[in-house]
């Protein structure tokens, strides 16, 4: 197998299962990633190197190369010491914490450090045996950020692009970490390192030219040998136009009518849809729907909360506290405010198939995404895209990455628990005229940035770069 595009993400599209009757399948993984990489893999006929989640052990058979569904795969192997240590450990313990504004404490242990270098060179070694020559590879996320160096010692032929899906920290808090330097100059392998808001550009750059010393020059980095990198935002997407044709199936319609009836046909739904993670502000929102139900500004018989979360890192501590603090207070605001067969808050701690989310979109009257920090937030987009009616309220985080194009939105600090509230009021109250002026909006504004321009604008970028930088022929990028 020789790829001319390859995808290197920790995570396969589809996560390894054994089922009740011990037969074993593959089942589409959780996460933004996922989702906006899926359509650009097909588009582009690329292959997708990653880990398929915890297969069993002697499950040789997950780690053989596959297709699913017209997509190419290659496993990659973690052991579990590696699970722990790379995965659960540096990548969750220690970065996602510090990139996320240290919302959770992260944790520093030098023999987490040792597996995420041996993870990553395992992936670059086998990055270097799958990719053409001169072909493209593009690396992702945070689990990987010494992949690019090391694949391009490896294959100094290879068009070489990073991109991190999350948010890249100011110095203040990359600084903490031990291993700067080095992640540093990880990410500088590549050819074009991809951002999800100019601001996290300019913290890589400015970093880089402050802590390697090199010299830099808006978004370009000059490294010492003659190479140039560039760091530039690319805010990223979904296949709007799909998600549009799943909400307006006849089965999503019908869907719709049947949730209302099921939740006894409230005349507002409140919706939060989102990974169980601590970056959300999951306990936040409830907390200030369960007050407005306190105070008397809603009430059980006209108004639901429907939270789905989908279990995430699950033997990690600070998600297995979070699932327990959450189901608490669940249990405790429908024990102080629910009526038999009138919940106050309907939850499901469940991965639901995309009809289903479509079906809840299209239901929810107000969405609430509210994260005290996150890279962008597709599910914000998908409630967009799934709006056909130009109606339905958006009450978004100032600080998801969402929230630079979603202007439109009752836009919130998720901090502050009263004006949450009031937005949460003002959202469900807003005059239709209102509604409609600002869904139109953002329905366009997520229509034109789908993920395919994104991805294409990534791969143009990319080409260009090493078309000034590299004396070889330059392929102009596929379309997504
Ligand atoms: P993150 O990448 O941090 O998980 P995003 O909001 O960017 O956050 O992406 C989450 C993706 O996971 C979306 O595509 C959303 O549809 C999907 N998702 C979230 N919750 C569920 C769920 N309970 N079942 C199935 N998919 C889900
Ligand atoms: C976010 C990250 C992805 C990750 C996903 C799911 O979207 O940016 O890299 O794959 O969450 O998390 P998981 O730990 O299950 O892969």
């Amino acid at each position: 197998m020789s790829a001319d595009l390859l995808i290197v993400a920790n995570r396969l599209p589809v996560d390894r299962v054994t089922e009740r009757d011990g037969s074993r399948g593959w089942r589409r993984s959780p996460g933004g990633l996922v989702t906006a990489l899926e359509p650009v893999l097909r588009a582009n006929d690329g292959t997708w190197v990653g880990w398929p989640g915890l297969a069993e052990d002697g499950d040789d058979e997950a780690y053989e190369p596959f297709e699913d569904d017209g997509m190419k795969l290659v496993p990659i192997k973690l052991d579990a010491s590696e699970v722990e240590e790379f995965y659960e450990g540096f990548s969750n313990g220690t970065v996602w914490p510090i990139y996320h504004d240290l919302v959770a404490k992260p944790e520093f242990h030098r023999e987490w450090w040792d597996a995420y270098v041996r993870v990553n060179r395992r992936f670059a070694e086998r990055a270097a045996e799958l990719a053409a020559e001169n072909a493209t590879v593009w690396v992702h996320d945070y689990q990987l950020q010494l992949v690019p160096q090391m694949l391009r010692e490896l294959r100094p032929d290879l068009l070489i692009g990073f991109y991190l899906h999350i948010p890249f920290p100011p110095a203040e808090l990359f600084l903490q970490l031990p291993w700067r330097r080095q992640l540093l100059e990880g990410l500088l392998g590549a050819d074009l390192v991809g951002f999800q808001l100019p601001g996290g550009a300019a913290n890589f750059v400015r970093l880089v030219r402050q802590r390697v010393g090199h010299k830099t020059h808006k978004d370009l980095v000059y490294l010492p040998d003659g190479r140039t990198v560039k760091a530039a935002a690319f805010p990223i997407s979904i296949d709007a136009a799909g998600f549009e044709e799943l909400a307006a199936g006849d089965g999503v319609a019908a869907r719709v009518k049947q949730l209302r009836e099921a939740l006894g046909n409230p005349r507002r739904i409140f919706l939060g849809v989102d990974r169980l993670d601590y970056t959300k502000g999951i306990y936040a929102r409830l907390r200030a729907f369960s007050e407005l139900l306190e105070d008397g500004r809603l009430d059980v018989e006209d108004a639901v909360f429907v939270q789905v979360a989908v279990p995430s890192r699950e033997r990690v501590e600070q998600y297995r506290i979070l699932r327990d603090d959450i189901e608490r207070l669940v249990g405790r605001v429908n024990g102080d405010h629910g009526r038999i067969g009138r919940p106050a808050i309907s939850y499901l701690h469940n991965s639901v198939p995309r009809e289903e989310m479509a079906a809840l979109y299209r239901a929810a009257d107000v969405m609430v995404v509210t994260p005290y920090r996150d890279g962008m937030n597709l599910v914000a987009k998908e409630y967009v895209a799934c709006r056909l009616d130009d109606d339905g309220a958006l009450v978004l985080s100032e600080f998801a990455g969402a929230a630079d194009e979603l202007r439109q939105a009752w836009l919130i600090n998720p901090y502050d628990i009263n004006g949450m509230k009031s937005a949460l009021v003002e959202a469900a109250e807003a005059d239709p005229k209102d509604l409609s002026r600002r869904m139109r909006a953002m329905r366009k504004t997520v229509r034109q940035h789908d993920v395919r321009a994104w991805a294409d604008a990534f791969l143009a970028e990319l080409s260009s770069i090493a078309g000034s930088s590299h004396d070889k022929q330059v392929r102009p990028a596929r379309r997504a």
